[in-house]
């Protein structure tokens, strides 16, 4: 008894102790943020705001308790005049609130040293997926998993982007919040053109995955700006891990298709196809098998659609992609997916990861962006990670069999700032460097080279040099390695070079290949040299790129 009563004291103790340690307040509403200090790799703290009794956020931050390396600014604008109560647990001391009508950054927005200058990337935090791909109301709309809070992944909450080319985004603030369900996980969005749902002709609607019920939840929103949600899952959970809803209109059976990931007995990888006649009902058609455990062939954010075969516009193939870019080519009739072509390697790069396309792109071209996970936690960076450039998707015949190709998408073309040209030219040993008076941070290189008996051929841009070793036909890129065989014995090359790293193109778009490295851009030099023997410089054509910011 003894025992059980110190047992008692000492556990009550602990618990005041513990609620002791909480820190609330109440303030007033009266600007439109809520200021949030963070310290990077500071303890961590669980924040809440109340508001007439509802717990209306809840978040976990690095919060300084000195100084702060920058401030997360949470939108309170729709409490406006309201008292909010706001809590920290484990926290000693007092805490000032601060409101703010702007969200200023100490350093200059954008011009970072490691912000990428024509890749996305978030005014301030971490962002993984894209998600909601949709072109609505006259723009590209692109969400993304965002923690507004701190530079590392957490608080997964929908960040939002607008723009009218895929290149010039504006932030306008988080669209979907964690609630209930858990914290707002990958998804996509859609416009419901005839109001099969009821939530407005030509709305909206969005599904992600609540990652506490691991249910898929329905927003919508009828402006582009405010966001609704429904108040329960519409689709509840089927096995284990299941997320990263991908919803499509399927014509022929005037259904809506959702393919959604979910984990199966055994770390059996799969991809669940259901169908609906109005976005909120929704039955099982279908499942396709993917990879076990480490084996992540058909593992997470799926992402669906028809495409055309090249020169033969009515021979048309369905393609399910997953987060590694691992691809299958094959039918579907609306109920079952029955893949021709399995297991075909989307990428050759390093961490181009969860891409997705835009439903709805206006000119029926098929778009992806991936998450490209740079190297930008560094310094005092206030934001972290990036997408990568918009990427045509085409499906095209090869000897092997249909492939997708990925190029740049034509509205790159319109961030050239300068073209500059380079002579064709005989490569020797020890030559003059071609490219000896180029100077530009920012690059689109297109070129054809023929290698001839040279066995290596280098393109250093800014001191990163892209290696080309003709006796293996294989590209070489800060470790990583590709394949790209010569055709007509020349080799293709498109890059694109932005501070953050390299997108290579060859082959029209048979080989991708996405190197994330941060490169020292204040360089600006490019030189071109072989060994071995001499190569024949073709074409080389040199754009130095604006800024999108
Ligand atoms: C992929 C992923 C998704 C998930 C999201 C969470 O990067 O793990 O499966 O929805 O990130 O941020």
């Amino acid at each position: 008894m003894k025992i059980f009563w110190t047992a008692l004291v000492c556990l009550s103790t602990f618990f005041q102790t513990a609620h002791a340690q909480e820190f609330s307040t109440v303030f007033k509403a009266a600007q439109k943020y809520l200021v949030l200090p963070v310290k990077n790799g500071a303890a961590k703290h669980n924040v809440e705001l109340w508001i007439d009794g509802e717990k209306e956020r809840y978040l976990n931050i690095e919060l300084a308790e000195g100084e702060p390396d920058w401030l997360a600014y949470l939108d309170i604008s729709a409490w406006k005049g309201q008292d909010i109560e706001f809590r920290i647990d484990k926290w000693k001391g007092n805490f000032t609130v601060k409101q703010s009508d702007e969200d200023k950054n100490a350093l200059p927005l954008y011009k970072e040293k490691l912000r990428g200058q024509f890749h996305f990337s978030p005014k301030r935090g971490w962002t993984n997926d894209p998600n909601g791909m949709v072109y609505f109301n006259g723009e590209y709309h692109l969400f993304f998993q965002h923690n507004p809070y701190g530079r590392e992944w957490g608080n997964m909450t929908w960040g939002h982007a607008v723009s009218k080319d895929m290149l010039h985004w504006k932030e306008i603030g988080d669209a979907l919040h964690p609630d209930k369900f858990g914290t707002m996980f990958s998804g996509s969005a859609v416009v419901d053109s005839f109001n099969t749902s009821g939530l407005g002709k030509g709305a909206m609607v969005m599904f992600f995955t609540g990652a506490g019920s691991w249910g898929q939840g329905l927003a919508w929103s009828n402006d582009g700006r405010t966001f609704k949600k429904l108040d329960r899952t519409v689709v509840h959970r089927i096995n284990k891990d299941n997320r990263d809803p991908k919803v499509i209109w399927h014509e022929p059976t005037k259904k809506w298709v959702m393919v959604l990931y979910v984990e199966r007995e055994k770390e059996q990888h799969s991809m669940q196809f259901l169908t609906s006649p109005d976005l909120k009902n929704w039955t099982k058609s279908s499942v396709v098998p993917g990879g076990i455990g480490n084996d992540r062939y058909l593992f997470e954010c799926p992402e669906f659609f028809e495409l055309p075969v090249e020169g033969h516009p009515s021979e048309k193939k369905w393609i399910l992609i997953a987060a590694n870019s691992e691809y299958a080519i094959g039918t579907f009739d609306g109920i079952t997916f029955k893949p021709e072509i399995e297991r075909l390697n989307g990428q050759h790069g390093r961490d181009f990861y969860a891409s997705q396309t835009f439903n709805n792109e206006p000119k029926g071209r098929r778009i992806e962006i991936g998450w490209w996970r740079t190297h930008t936690n560094k310094e005092d960076m206030n934001f972290n990670q990036a997408m990568s450039i918009p990427l045509e998707l085409k499906l095209v015949r090869t000897a092997q069999g249909l492939r997708l190709t990925r190029t740049p998408v034509k509205e790159l073309e319109s961030i050239r700032e300068k073209t500059l040209t380079v002579k064709p030219t005989r490569l020797k040993e020890g030559g003059a460097n071609p490219l000896s008076g180029i100077h530009a941070e920012l690059l689109e290189i297109r070129t054809t080279i023929e290698p001839g008996k040279a066995k290596e051929i280098t393109l250093d841009i800014h001191g990163l040099p892209v290696v080309y070793d003709v006796s293996k036909q294989q590209l070489q890129i800060n470790g990583v390695n590709a394949n790209a065989p010569l055709v007509n014995g020349k080799l293709d090359l498109i890059l694109y070079v932005d501070r953050i790293g390299v997108e290579l193109f060859t082959a029209d778009g048979l080989l991708f290949m996405p190197v994330n490295v941060n490169i020292d851009t204040s360089k600006q030099t490019l030189s071109l040299s072989v060994k071995g023997g001499d190569a024949q410089l073709k074409k080389m054509t040199v754009y130095a790129l604006k800024s999108t910011w």
